[in-house]
Protein backbone atom coordinates (compact mmCIF):
# COMPACT_ATOMS: atom_id res chain seq x y z
CA UNK A 1 0.00 0.00 0.00
CA UNK A 2 3.01 2.42 0.43
CA UNK A 3 4.32 1.56 -2.95
CA UNK A 4 1.00 2.29 -4.36
CA UNK A 5 0.61 5.84 -2.48
CA UNK A 6 4.03 6.50 -3.40
CA UNK A 7 2.85 5.98 -6.91
CA UNK A 8 1.02 8.70 -7.04
CA UNK A 9 3.03 10.97 -5.13
CA UNK A 10 2.24 14.26 -7.99
CA UNK A 11 -1.91 13.27 -7.42
CA UNK A 12 -1.66 13.29 -3.40
CA UNK A 13 0.42 16.58 -3.44
CA UNK A 14 -2.22 17.61 -5.30
CA UNK A 15 -4.69 16.36 -3.53
CA UNK A 16 -2.34 18.06 -0.11
CA UNK A 17 -2.40 21.32 -1.48
CA UNK A 18 -6.39 21.43 -1.62
CA UNK A 19 -6.53 19.80 1.25
CA UNK A 20 -4.07 22.49 3.06
CA UNK A 21 -6.95 25.03 1.47
CA UNK A 22 -3.59 27.35 0.51
CA UNK A 23 -4.34 29.29 -2.08
CA UNK A 24 -2.87 32.32 -2.35
CA UNK A 25 -4.73 35.44 -3.73
CA UNK A 26 -1.79 37.64 -3.26
CA UNK A 27 0.61 35.98 -4.50
CA UNK A 28 0.68 34.79 -8.91
CA UNK A 29 1.46 31.54 -7.67
CA UNK A 30 0.50 29.05 -4.83
CA UNK A 31 3.13 28.47 -2.01
CA UNK A 32 4.44 25.16 -3.05
CA UNK A 33 2.84 22.47 -0.17
CA UNK A 34 5.37 20.46 1.94
CA UNK A 35 5.81 17.15 1.93
CA UNK A 36 3.14 15.33 4.23
CA UNK A 37 4.51 15.16 7.51
CA UNK A 38 4.76 11.12 6.73
CA UNK A 39 7.40 11.85 4.43
CA UNK A 40 9.03 14.34 6.39
CA UNK A 41 9.41 11.86 9.37
CA UNK A 42 10.02 8.73 7.43
CA UNK A 43 12.92 10.62 5.69
CA UNK A 44 14.56 11.06 9.33
CA UNK A 45 13.51 7.66 10.49
CA UNK A 46 10.88 9.48 13.10
CA UNK A 47 7.16 8.42 13.60
CA UNK A 48 4.26 11.38 13.73
CA UNK A 49 1.17 9.62 14.76
CA UNK A 50 -2.13 10.99 15.62
CA UNK A 51 -4.97 9.40 18.07
CA UNK A 52 -7.70 8.82 15.86
CA UNK A 53 -11.60 8.45 17.30
CA UNK A 54 -12.54 4.89 14.44
CA UNK A 55 -16.07 6.49 13.44
CA UNK A 56 -14.80 9.42 12.21
CA UNK A 57 -12.11 7.84 9.43
CA UNK A 58 -14.24 8.92 6.35
CA UNK A 59 -14.07 12.00 4.54
CA UNK A 60 -11.58 14.65 5.09
CA UNK A 61 -11.08 13.43 8.52
CA UNK A 62 -9.79 9.74 6.96
CA UNK A 63 -7.82 11.93 4.27
CA UNK A 64 -5.96 13.88 6.58
CA UNK A 65 -5.22 11.36 9.12
CA UNK A 66 -4.07 8.61 6.20
CA UNK A 67 -2.32 11.29 4.51
CA UNK A 68 -0.02 12.95 6.92
CA UNK A 69 0.71 10.65 9.58
CA UNK A 70 2.43 7.54 9.82
CA UNK A 71 1.29 5.87 12.74
CA UNK A 72 -1.95 5.93 15.05
CA UNK A 73 -3.61 5.21 18.21
CA UNK A 74 -6.94 4.44 18.94
CA UNK A 75 -7.87 7.21 21.12
CA UNK A 76 -10.37 5.23 23.34
CA UNK A 77 -11.02 2.13 21.50
CA UNK A 78 -8.54 -0.31 23.05
CA UNK A 79 -9.07 0.59 26.47
CA UNK A 80 -10.74 -2.35 28.47
CA UNK A 81 -13.83 -0.45 29.15
CA UNK A 82 -14.37 0.12 25.43
CA UNK A 83 -13.41 -3.96 24.59
CA UNK A 84 -15.09 -6.05 27.18
CA UNK A 85 -17.86 -3.77 28.90
CA UNK A 86 -19.47 -6.72 30.55
CA UNK A 87 -17.66 -9.69 31.70
CA UNK A 88 -16.59 -12.33 29.04
CA UNK A 89 -18.42 -9.95 26.63
CA UNK A 90 -16.05 -8.22 23.67
CA UNK A 91 -16.39 -5.16 21.17
CA UNK A 92 -13.38 -5.51 19.16
CA UNK A 93 -15.21 -3.15 16.09
CA UNK A 94 -13.83 0.58 16.28
CA UNK A 95 -10.39 -1.05 17.51
CA UNK A 96 -10.33 -3.87 14.26
CA UNK A 97 -11.32 -0.94 12.03
CA UNK A 98 -8.50 1.29 12.88
CA UNK A 99 -5.89 -1.51 12.46
CA UNK A 100 -8.00 -2.22 9.62
CA UNK A 101 -7.21 1.81 8.37
CA UNK A 102 -3.56 1.96 9.20
CA UNK A 103 -2.79 -1.38 7.51
CA UNK A 104 -4.44 -0.14 3.96
CA UNK A 105 -2.31 3.02 4.46
CA UNK A 106 0.86 1.99 5.95
CA UNK A 107 0.48 2.93 9.08
CA UNK A 108 1.91 1.39 11.87
CA UNK A 109 -0.63 1.10 15.14
CA UNK A 110 0.54 1.87 19.00
CA UNK A 111 -2.02 -0.04 21.43
CA UNK A 112 -3.28 1.80 23.77
CA UNK A 113 -3.65 1.13 26.51
CA UNK A 114 -3.73 -2.61 28.52
CA UNK A 115 -3.38 -1.54 32.38
CA UNK A 116 -4.87 1.64 33.79
CA UNK A 117 -6.59 2.90 36.64
CA UNK A 118 -9.12 4.74 34.22
CA UNK A 119 -11.79 3.79 31.86
CA UNK A 120 -12.28 0.19 33.54
CA UNK A 121 -15.20 -1.47 32.81
CA UNK A 122 -17.86 -1.36 35.89
CA UNK A 123 -17.68 -4.90 36.53
CA UNK A 124 -14.13 -5.22 36.90
CA UNK A 125 -13.88 -2.36 38.87
CA UNK A 126 -16.93 -3.12 41.52
CA UNK A 127 -15.70 -6.90 41.65
CA UNK A 128 -14.22 -8.10 44.96
CA UNK A 129 -11.08 -10.43 43.55
CA UNK A 130 -8.29 -12.01 45.93
CA UNK A 131 -4.79 -11.29 44.42
CA UNK A 132 -4.15 -14.03 42.38
CA UNK A 133 -8.20 -13.38 40.68
CA UNK A 134 -6.81 -10.12 39.88
CA UNK A 135 -3.42 -11.15 38.53
CA UNK A 136 -5.23 -13.74 36.23
CA UNK A 137 -7.82 -11.14 34.95
CA UNK A 138 -4.91 -8.45 33.86
CA UNK A 139 -2.97 -11.26 32.59
CA UNK A 140 -5.95 -12.96 30.62
CA UNK A 141 -7.00 -9.07 29.32
CA UNK A 142 -3.45 -9.11 28.17
CA UNK A 143 -3.38 -12.07 26.57
CA UNK A 144 -6.80 -11.55 24.62
CA UNK A 145 -6.18 -8.29 23.95
CA UNK A 146 -2.66 -8.57 22.76
CA UNK A 147 -3.09 -11.90 21.23
CA UNK A 148 -5.69 -10.83 19.06
CA UNK A 149 -3.15 -8.03 17.31
CA UNK A 150 -0.56 -10.16 17.49
CA UNK A 151 2.31 -8.93 14.66
CA UNK A 152 0.08 -6.55 13.76
CA UNK A 153 0.66 -3.98 15.98
CA UNK A 154 4.18 -1.52 16.44
CA UNK A 155 3.82 -1.12 20.00
CA UNK A 156 1.62 -1.37 23.11
CA UNK A 157 1.07 1.19 26.24
CA UNK A 158 1.07 -1.69 28.47
CA UNK A 159 0.90 0.39 31.39
CA UNK A 160 -0.66 3.70 31.74
CA UNK A 161 0.17 6.49 34.66
CA UNK A 162 1.29 4.83 37.31
CA UNK A 163 2.75 7.50 39.40
CA UNK A 164 1.43 9.98 41.38
CA UNK A 165 3.10 13.83 41.13
CA UNK A 166 5.26 13.24 44.06
CA UNK A 167 7.11 10.19 42.48
CA UNK A 168 5.06 7.83 44.86
CA UNK A 169 2.74 5.00 43.08
CA UNK A 170 -0.63 5.94 42.17
CA UNK A 171 -3.11 3.95 44.47
CA UNK A 172 -4.83 1.80 41.61
CA UNK A 173 -6.81 -1.56 41.77
CA UNK A 174 -3.74 -2.85 40.30
CA UNK A 175 -1.36 -1.74 43.12
CA UNK A 176 -3.96 -1.50 45.84
CA UNK A 177 -3.88 -5.41 45.16
CA UNK A 178 -1.07 -6.54 43.34
CA UNK A 179 2.14 -4.31 44.66
CA UNK A 180 4.20 -2.36 42.76
CA UNK A 181 5.23 -6.19 40.78
CA UNK A 182 1.75 -5.58 38.97
CA UNK A 183 4.01 -3.47 36.10
CA UNK A 184 6.83 -6.56 36.09
CA UNK A 185 4.28 -8.94 35.37
CA UNK A 186 2.01 -7.05 32.77
CA UNK A 187 5.08 -6.74 30.96
CA UNK A 188 5.77 -9.95 31.09
CA UNK A 189 2.63 -11.35 29.93
CA UNK A 190 2.44 -8.68 26.86
CA UNK A 191 5.70 -10.11 25.59
CA UNK A 192 4.77 -13.57 25.86
CA UNK A 193 1.34 -12.85 24.11
CA UNK A 194 3.08 -10.79 21.54
CA UNK A 195 6.81 -11.02 21.26
CA UNK A 196 7.17 -8.55 18.47
CA UNK A 197 5.54 -5.50 19.70
CA UNK A 198 7.53 -3.10 21.47
CA UNK A 199 6.43 -2.85 24.91
CA UNK A 200 5.77 1.08 26.91
CA UNK A 201 5.56 2.23 30.22
CA UNK A 202 3.32 5.81 29.53
CA UNK A 203 2.43 8.53 31.91
CA UNK A 204 1.78 12.72 31.77
CA UNK A 205 3.70 15.29 33.95
CA UNK A 206 6.93 13.14 33.23
CA UNK A 207 8.17 15.14 30.30
CA UNK A 208 10.90 17.40 32.19
CA UNK A 209 13.50 16.56 34.81
CA UNK A 210 11.49 15.95 38.19
CA UNK A 211 10.01 13.66 40.72
CA UNK A 212 7.37 12.15 38.88
CA UNK A 213 9.74 11.58 35.76
CA UNK A 214 12.83 10.29 38.12
CA UNK A 215 10.61 7.95 39.93
CA UNK A 216 9.80 6.68 36.16
CA UNK A 217 13.32 6.43 35.85
CA UNK A 218 14.04 4.33 38.63
CA UNK A 219 11.43 2.03 37.90
CA UNK A 220 12.64 1.78 34.52
CA UNK A 221 15.76 1.05 35.53
CA UNK A 222 15.11 -1.63 37.78
CA UNK A 223 13.51 -3.22 35.20
CA UNK A 224 16.28 -3.31 32.90
CA UNK A 225 18.26 -5.01 35.92
CA UNK A 226 16.06 -7.46 36.17
CA UNK A 227 15.29 -8.58 32.84
CA UNK A 228 11.74 -7.48 32.49
CA UNK A 229 10.69 -6.68 29.17
CA UNK A 230 10.67 -2.90 28.68
CA UNK A 231 11.10 -0.90 25.34
CA UNK A 232 10.27 2.50 25.81
CA UNK A 233 9.00 5.40 27.91
CA UNK A 234 5.87 6.95 26.57
CA UNK A 235 5.75 11.09 27.72
CA UNK A 236 2.55 12.09 26.96
CA UNK A 237 3.10 16.01 26.69
CA UNK A 238 -0.31 17.21 27.38
CA UNK A 239 1.31 21.04 27.83
CA UNK A 240 -0.08 24.42 28.88
CA UNK A 241 0.67 26.93 26.08
CA UNK A 242 4.14 28.86 28.20
CA UNK A 243 5.09 25.47 29.79
CA UNK A 244 7.09 23.14 27.43
CA UNK A 245 9.68 22.47 30.15
CA UNK A 246 12.99 23.55 29.79
CA UNK A 247 15.26 20.01 30.56
CA UNK A 248 12.53 18.17 27.82
CA UNK A 249 15.61 17.12 25.38
CA UNK A 250 17.72 16.16 28.46
CA UNK A 251 14.88 14.24 30.22
CA UNK A 252 14.55 12.25 26.90
CA UNK A 253 18.32 11.69 26.77
CA UNK A 254 18.69 10.11 30.42
CA UNK A 255 15.91 7.28 29.08
CA UNK A 256 17.52 6.89 26.07
CA UNK A 257 20.70 6.54 27.91
CA UNK A 258 19.29 3.98 29.97
CA UNK A 259 18.74 1.77 26.73
CA UNK A 260 15.29 2.20 25.82
CA UNK A 261 13.55 3.74 23.16
CA UNK A 262 11.21 7.29 23.96
CA UNK A 263 8.18 8.11 22.46
CA UNK A 264 6.15 11.37 22.61
CA UNK A 265 2.64 10.06 22.72
CA UNK A 266 -0.19 12.23 23.42
CA UNK A 267 1.05 15.52 22.49
CA UNK A 268 -1.05 18.88 22.73
CA UNK A 269 -0.50 22.41 23.80
CA UNK A 270 -3.61 24.25 24.85
CA UNK A 271 -4.46 27.62 24.99
CA UNK A 272 -7.14 30.06 26.90
CA UNK A 273 -10.21 30.80 24.66
CA UNK A 274 -10.70 32.71 22.06
CA UNK A 275 -6.70 31.82 20.70
CA UNK A 276 -5.65 34.88 19.21
CA UNK A 277 -2.47 34.85 16.30
CA UNK A 278 0.29 35.74 19.05
CA UNK A 279 -0.99 32.70 21.19
CA UNK A 280 -1.40 30.60 18.13
CA UNK A 281 2.67 31.87 16.57
CA UNK A 282 3.55 30.69 20.49
CA UNK A 283 1.97 27.32 19.62
CA UNK A 284 3.61 26.83 16.62
CA UNK A 285 7.08 27.40 18.64
CA UNK A 286 6.45 25.07 20.90
CA UNK A 287 5.41 22.43 18.81
CA UNK A 288 8.35 22.63 17.22
CA UNK A 289 10.56 23.06 20.41
CA UNK A 290 8.32 18.99 21.10
CA UNK A 291 9.15 17.92 17.64
CA UNK A 292 13.15 19.17 17.44
CA UNK A 293 13.93 17.65 21.51
CA UNK A 294 12.59 14.51 19.98
CA UNK A 295 13.98 14.81 16.41
CA UNK A 296 17.36 15.95 18.29
CA UNK A 297 17.85 12.45 19.96
CA UNK A 298 18.94 8.79 18.11
CA UNK A 299 16.17 7.02 20.20
CA UNK A 300 13.66 9.28 20.40
CA UNK A 301 11.14 6.71 17.86
CA UNK A 302 9.04 9.70 17.11
CA UNK A 303 5.72 12.43 17.96
CA UNK A 304 2.07 11.13 18.28
CA UNK A 305 -0.57 14.04 18.92
CA UNK A 306 -3.55 13.26 20.61
CA UNK A 307 -5.87 14.27 18.19
CA UNK A 308 -5.12 16.01 15.08
CA UNK A 309 -8.17 18.10 14.82
CA UNK A 310 -9.62 20.71 17.50
CA UNK A 311 -12.96 19.12 16.41
CA UNK A 312 -11.61 15.91 18.04
CA UNK A 313 -9.58 16.80 21.28
CA UNK A 314 -10.13 15.84 24.49
CA UNK A 315 -9.61 19.48 26.13
CA UNK A 316 -12.48 21.56 25.64
CA UNK A 317 -14.61 18.85 27.40
CA UNK A 318 -11.81 17.56 30.72
CA UNK A 319 -10.76 21.71 30.94
CA UNK A 320 -13.87 23.97 30.07
CA UNK A 321 -12.84 27.35 28.53
CA UNK A 322 -9.00 25.89 26.86
CA UNK A 323 -8.70 24.37 23.88
CA UNK A 324 -7.07 25.22 20.47
CA UNK A 325 -4.71 22.78 21.29
CA UNK A 326 -4.19 20.82 17.99
CA UNK A 327 -2.08 20.96 14.53
CA UNK A 328 -5.48 22.06 12.47
CA UNK A 329 -8.58 24.07 13.80
CA UNK A 330 -11.59 22.47 13.66
CA UNK A 331 -12.74 22.62 9.93
CA UNK A 332 -9.72 20.86 9.42
CA UNK A 333 -7.12 24.12 8.34
CA UNK A 334 -3.81 23.81 9.29
CA UNK A 335 -2.65 25.70 11.97
CA UNK A 336 0.48 27.57 12.62
CA UNK A 337 1.75 24.78 14.85
CA UNK A 338 1.11 22.41 11.85
CA UNK A 339 3.81 24.10 9.71
CA UNK A 340 6.20 24.17 12.96
CA UNK A 341 5.60 20.84 13.04
CA UNK A 342 6.55 20.21 9.21
CA UNK A 343 9.51 22.39 9.58
CA UNK A 344 10.80 20.53 12.66
CA UNK A 345 11.09 17.71 10.75
CA UNK A 346 12.90 19.57 7.86
CA UNK A 347 10.50 20.54 5.68
CA UNK A 348 10.71 24.26 4.80
CA UNK A 349 6.53 25.34 4.20
CA UNK A 350 6.04 28.83 6.49
CA UNK A 351 2.34 29.21 6.85
CA UNK A 352 0.88 31.61 3.99
CA UNK A 353 0.64 35.19 5.44
CA UNK A 354 -1.35 38.12 3.78
CA UNK A 355 -3.81 35.96 1.49
CA UNK A 356 -7.18 34.98 1.64
CA UNK A 357 -7.69 31.00 1.41
CA UNK A 358 -10.16 28.14 0.53
CA UNK A 359 -10.54 25.27 2.40
CA UNK A 360 -12.46 21.90 0.64
CA UNK A 361 -13.99 19.54 2.99
CA UNK A 362 -16.39 16.90 3.10
CA UNK A 363 -18.72 16.95 6.20
CA UNK A 364 -20.31 13.66 5.99
CA UNK A 365 -20.50 11.03 2.89
CA UNK A 366 -23.19 8.33 2.60
CA UNK A 367 -23.67 5.41 -0.07
CA UNK A 368 -24.40 7.83 -2.61
CA UNK A 369 -23.89 11.92 -1.89
CA UNK A 370 -22.02 13.63 0.44
CA UNK A 371 -22.01 17.09 1.95
CA UNK A 372 -19.30 19.15 1.06
CA UNK A 373 -18.37 22.99 2.69
CA UNK A 374 -15.69 25.34 1.59
CA UNK A 375 -14.94 27.77 3.93
CA UNK A 376 -12.77 31.10 2.86
CA UNK A 377 -10.69 32.96 5.36
CA UNK A 378 -8.61 35.68 5.48
CA UNK A 379 -5.78 37.05 7.50
CA UNK A 380 -3.72 39.91 6.65
CA UNK A 381 -5.84 40.66 3.27
CA UNK A 382 -9.82 41.13 2.64
CA UNK A 383 -12.33 40.47 -0.30
CA UNK A 384 -15.38 42.18 -1.35
CA UNK A 385 -16.31 39.61 -3.41
CA UNK A 386 -15.88 35.94 -4.54
CA UNK A 387 -15.63 32.86 -6.75
CA UNK A 388 -14.23 29.43 -6.19
CA UNK A 389 -13.80 26.98 -8.71
CA UNK A 390 -12.79 23.55 -8.79
CA UNK A 391 -12.67 20.59 -11.22
CA UNK A 392 -14.49 16.85 -10.16
CA UNK A 393 -12.30 14.47 -11.13
CA UNK A 394 -14.32 11.53 -10.36
CA UNK A 395 -18.10 12.38 -11.62
CA UNK A 396 -19.24 14.20 -8.78
CA UNK A 397 -22.26 16.18 -9.27
CA UNK A 398 -23.57 18.76 -7.30
CA UNK A 399 -27.54 19.25 -6.39
CA UNK A 400 -27.96 21.84 -4.28
CA UNK A 401 -25.67 24.67 -2.76
CA UNK A 402 -26.39 27.25 0.15
CA UNK A 403 -24.43 30.53 0.95
CA UNK A 404 -23.56 30.36 -2.39
CA UNK A 405 -24.32 30.34 -6.76
CA UNK A 406 -23.44 26.79 -7.71
CA UNK A 407 -22.98 26.21 -11.23
CA UNK A 408 -21.69 22.78 -12.98
CA UNK A 409 -20.67 22.26 -16.60
CA UNK A 410 -19.38 18.81 -16.80
CA UNK A 411 -16.26 18.85 -14.32
CA UNK A 412 -16.43 22.69 -13.98
CA UNK A 413 -17.66 23.78 -10.95
CA UNK A 414 -18.23 27.54 -10.04
CA UNK A 415 -19.69 29.09 -7.14
CA UNK A 416 -20.04 32.42 -6.15
CA UNK A 417 -20.83 34.71 -3.36
CA UNK A 418 -24.89 35.07 -2.42
CA UNK A 419 -25.63 39.01 -2.14
CA UNK A 420 -25.18 38.76 1.57
CA UNK A 421 -21.88 37.13 1.81
CA UNK A 422 -19.17 38.67 -0.54
CA UNK A 423 -17.45 40.97 2.01
CA UNK A 424 -14.70 38.17 3.74
CA UNK A 425 -12.79 41.14 6.27
CA UNK A 426 -9.18 40.87 7.24
CA UNK A 427 -9.23 38.23 10.23
CA UNK A 428 -12.56 37.03 9.01
CA UNK A 429 -13.93 34.01 7.14
CA UNK A 430 -17.36 32.66 5.60
CA UNK A 431 -18.64 29.11 4.71
CA UNK A 432 -20.77 27.83 2.11
CA UNK A 433 -21.89 24.29 1.85
CA UNK A 434 -23.63 21.76 -0.72
CA UNK A 435 -25.23 18.51 -1.70
CA UNK A 436 -23.19 16.07 -4.28
CA UNK A 437 -23.73 12.78 -5.53
CA UNK A 438 -20.90 10.54 -6.14
CA UNK A 439 -19.59 6.52 -6.71
CA UNK A 440 -16.63 4.61 -7.03
CA UNK A 441 -14.35 7.36 -5.04
CA UNK A 442 -14.85 11.30 -3.59
CA UNK A 443 -11.50 12.50 -3.86
CA UNK A 444 -10.70 16.27 -2.86
CA UNK A 445 -10.45 18.43 -5.22
CA UNK A 446 -7.63 21.66 -5.84
CA UNK A 447 -9.90 24.54 -4.96
CA UNK A 448 -8.86 28.25 -6.80
CA UNK A 449 -10.56 31.39 -5.23
CA UNK A 450 -10.70 34.41 -7.77
O1 LIG B 1 -18.67 7.24 24.34
C1 LIG B 1 -19.40 8.05 25.27
C2 LIG B 1 -20.67 8.54 24.64
O2 LIG B 1 -21.51 7.45 24.33
C3 LIG B 1 -21.35 9.51 25.62
O3 LIG B 1 -22.48 10.07 25.01
C4 LIG B 1 -20.40 10.62 26.01
C5 LIG B 1 -21.03 11.55 27.07
O4 LIG B 1 -20.04 12.14 27.89
O5 LIG B 1 -19.24 10.06 26.57
C6 LIG B 1 -18.55 9.23 25.68
O6 LIG B 1 -17.40 8.72 26.31
C7 LIG B 1 -16.34 9.64 26.48
C8 LIG B 1 -15.12 9.06 25.79
O7 LIG B 1 -14.00 9.88 26.02
C9 LIG B 1 -15.31 8.95 24.28
O8 LIG B 1 -15.51 10.20 23.72
C10 LIG B 1 -16.07 9.78 27.96
O9 LIG B 1 -17.16 10.44 28.58
C11 LIG B 1 -14.81 10.58 28.18
O10 LIG B 1 -14.49 10.57 29.57
C12 LIG B 1 -13.68 9.96 27.41
O11 LIG B 1 -12.54 10.78 27.57
C13 LIG B 1 -11.32 10.20 27.19
C14 LIG B 1 -10.34 10.27 28.35
O12 LIG B 1 -9.10 9.71 27.93
C15 LIG B 1 -10.81 9.53 29.58
O13 LIG B 1 -9.84 9.63 30.58
C16 LIG B 1 -10.77 10.97 26.01
O14 LIG B 1 -11.61 10.82 24.87
C17 LIG B 1 -9.37 10.46 25.68
O15 LIG B 1 -8.79 11.30 24.71
C18 LIG B 1 -8.52 10.49 26.95
O16 LIG B 1 -7.23 10.01 26.65
C19 LIG B 1 -6.31 9.96 27.75
C20 LIG B 1 -5.34 8.85 27.45
O17 LIG B 1 -6.01 7.64 27.24
C21 LIG B 1 -4.32 8.70 28.57
N1 LIG B 1 -3.66 9.96 28.84
C22 LIG B 1 -4.53 11.08 29.07
C23 LIG B 1 -5.53 11.26 27.94
C24 LIG B 1 -6.40 12.47 28.17
O18 LIG B 1 -7.24 12.28 29.27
Amino acid sequence: MRSLRTGSTLASLLTGVAMLGGLLLAAPVAQAADAPLRDLAAAKGKVIGTAVTGSKLTGTYGEIAAREFNALTPGNAMKWESVEPARGSFNWAEADRIVAFAEANGQEVRGHTLVWHSQNPGWLTNGTWTAAQLRQLMTDHIATEVGRYKGRLATWDVVNEPFNEDGTYRQTLWYNGLGADYIAQALTAARAADPSAKLYINDYNVEGVNAKSTALYNLVKSLKERGVPIDGVGLQAHLILGQVPSTLQQNIQRFADLGVDVAITELDIRINLPADSAELAQQATEYKQVVSACVAVARCVGVTVWGFTDSDSWIPDTFPGQGAATPYDENFAPKPAYHAIAEALGGTTTPPTGACKATYSVVSQWNSGFTGQVRIACDGASLSSWKATWAYGAGQRISQSWNATCTQSGAAVSCSNASYNGTVPNGGSVTFGFNASWSGSNPVPVVTLG
